[in-house]
């Protein structure tokens, strides 16, 4: 059978006292019988010696003590009145050889008495014989015994009879209060333990319904033990770990984090009081927080970050301003080593920061959450989400190819055929006309088809140390020449210190040139091509091209890097398909921004080295 907490410890404390009452009240006991014994044994000499008094009276005059003794009417009225006096069933005076010379009861003179204990003995003895001589059947007959001398001989002797059944008696009387005692003490302590059981138990019932709160998934589960005992400890230290486990649940994107400890797709969270106390960081937050206790909760922002970090400047405003703030861009360390900077340690990574405020019903601030999303992942899983969607249009380009490839090859034919009779009429002049439409058709399906050629097949990129100012250099001559023939001036911005960037230098060169080339057809009226460079964050240079030519309508802004578009009657459409190809090739990235009748610019964002 299995018992409660409680019912053992009432159990225990019943029994305890319990066997208190029995001990104690078994020590009464004793007590009361060895009292109500020298009782009745004193009792029984002061009987004893009344009647030895009378008796050597009785036999001084007389011939015969025994007859003397017999016909002592004092004596016998003695010896009668001894009846009544309490616990003594007899009182005799007996000869040497035990025959009844006198006795309380008359019918006895004459006959044997028979002999019985000594109480004085029984007083000796310990107090379980005491009560057991007391509580035999029927009670036990006890003598207290006094020789009667004649001179110096003893001619008998005076035996007082005392009943252990009255002492028996006597004793149940005072006994009945004392049980009746005890059994209220025993009730009265059993109430009292089940009221401590019920107090003691509290503690552990809040714990248990906590623990069964956390069994069932529930996270957050706070319990309310406040006293300052064990119970309170337990409490705490129940709370402790309650939060450690909501903490530490199991998010859906957790296998993603098995290597890192950072998924860097998932955003980075983080929620504070409005005393600024962390309440709760998911995994993609603590991984970027700096180095510190291994329990961020519950620590101040002021703590967590240095005053300058962007973290604590966003939490901060929000706080003062009870607005949320955002999305501010911020360059912050990672713990991922997949990018490293030129000491091999992780290279920042952008993030974009906000914070949104929370507010309680009656608008005062509850907390704030910090949300920072990790940019330079998105950029990266952007940029091949691209180049797959770049890949998945391959496919499609093959017929696109071959209807370019079919265009020129049919005018290659139908020219032919006209020089084929042009010849045979002798008409050189138109037969050579015929030839160099020919010639171009021919030399345009090259470009066609070399274009394409260059779009399809990665180069093999040589990575280095290259300078801008060095490429610009040498594609000025080509663009100086396509800059005059549309009366563009031409303005180079490049500092001397500008940091040189880890590219191929070729295919860099061929994009710059493409994208300063495209920069002076666009000024039809003339205008300025400005080429610029400089440092930028996160390790990074850019490269600006800017011209004030016709621009690019908004609708058409998505295609101008797709393979054979072209709005220019001579124009291949391949130029912007090389430029993004390459940028895309040195881990660039590349923007443009046009507005149409007022320019365009290119922004090359390149790595540096
Ligand atoms: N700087 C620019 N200003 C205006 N439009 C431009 C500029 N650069 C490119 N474009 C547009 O993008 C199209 C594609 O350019 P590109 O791929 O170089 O092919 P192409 O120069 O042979 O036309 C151009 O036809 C033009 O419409
Ligand atoms: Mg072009």
């Amino acid at each position: 059978m299995r018992l409660s907490i409680k019912t053992k410890q009432v159990a225990g404390v019943t029994s305890i006292v319990g066997l208190a009452v029995v001990v104690l009240s078994g020590f009464y006991l004793a007590s009361l019988a060895r009292i109500r014994l020298e009782e009745s044994k004193s009792r029984g000499e002061l009987l004893a010696n009344a009647i030895y008094q009378r008796a050597r009276e009785a036999v001084k005059a007389g011939s015969d003590p025994s007859v003397a003794l017999r016909e002592d009417g004092g004596l016998r009225s003695i010896l009668e009145s001894s009846a009544y006096s309490s616990n003594v069933t007899y009182a005799a005076i007996v000869d040497v050889g035990s025959i009844v010379i006198v006795h309380s009861d008359r019918a006895r003179i004459g006959q044997p008495l028979p002999p019985y204990g000594d109480l004085d003995a029984l007083l000796e003895r310990g107090p379980v014989s005491q009560l057991r001589a007391i509580y035999t059947d029927g009670g036990r007959t006890l003598e207290i015994r006094k020789p009667l001398l004649m001179g110096t001989a003893e001619f008998g002797s005076i035996h007082i009879g005392v009943s252990t059944l009255l002492v028996q008696r006597d004793l149940n009387q005072s006994l009945g209060p004392a049980v009746l005692t005890a059994l209220a003490i025993l009730i009265g302590a059993s109430l009292i333990s089940i009221l401590l059981a019920q107090l003691l138990l509290r503690p552990i019932h809040v714990i248990r319904s906590g623990l069964t709160r956390l069994g069932q998934g529930e996270f957050g589960v706070v319990v309310d033990l406040p006293q300052r005992d064990e119970f309170g400890e337990l409490g705490d230290f129940f709370n402790t770990v309650s939060a450690r486990l909501s903490a530490d649940r199991p998010s859906p994107t957790q296998p993603l984090l098995l290597g890192t400890g950072e998924d860097p797709l998932e955003d980075a969270v983080a929620i504070f009081n409005s005393d600024g106390k962390l309440l709760f960081a998911n995994p993609a937050m603590r991984a970027t927080l700096p180095p510190g206790p291994p329990n961020p909760l519950a620590l101040s922002v002021h703590a967590l970050f240095p005053p300058s970090h962007p973290y604590r400047k966003a939490v901060e405003e929000s706080m003062t301003s009870h607005q949320s703030r955002g999305p501010l861009s911020a360059y912050l360390p990672s713990l991922t080593t997949d990018r490293v900077d030129e000491n091999g340690l992780p290279a920042p990574r952008e993030r974009l920061i906000l914070t949104h405020v929370i507010e309680n019903l009656d608008h005062r601030l509850a907390a704030v959450m910090l949300v920072a999303r990790n940019l330079d992942y998105m950029t990266q899983v952007r940029s091949s989400f691209s180049y797959s969607q770049k890949l998945a249009a391959l496919s499609r380009l093959s017929a696109g190819v071959a209807h370019e490839v079919k265009n020129p090859l049919n005018a290659t034919v139908i020219h032919l055929e006209l020089l084929k009779q042009q010849l045979s009429s002798s008409d050189l002049p138109l037969a050579m006309e015929h030839l160099s439409i020919i010639t171009a058709q021919i030399r345009r399906l090259d470009e066609v088809v070399q274009g394409f050629l260059r779009f399809i097949r990665p180069e093999d990129l040589r990575l280095q140390p290259v300078s801008i100012q060095s490429l610009v250099d040498a594609i000025m001559p080509v663009v100086a020449a396509e800059a005059a023939k549309h009366g563009v001036d031409v303005a180079v911005d490049v500092p001397n210190d500008l940091p040189v960037v880890n590219v191929d230098a070729g295919v860099l060169q061929q994009a710059l040139l493409n994208l300063a080339l495209n920069g002076c057809q666009a000024m039809t009226q003339g205008g300025r091509l400005r080429i610029s460079a400089a440092a930028v964050r996160g390790r990074r240079v850019e490269v600006l091209c800017e011209d004030n030519g016709v621009g690019i309508a908004p609708e058409h802004l998505n295609k101008i890097f797709d393979l054979y578009y072209t709005t220019k009657e001579h124009g291949s459409g391949i130029g912007l398909s090389i430029v993004y190809r390459a940028i895309q090739l040195l881990d660039g990235e590349i923007e443009v921004q046009s507005t149409p009748g007022r320019g365009t610019i290119f922004r090359v964002l390149l790595p540096q080295a």
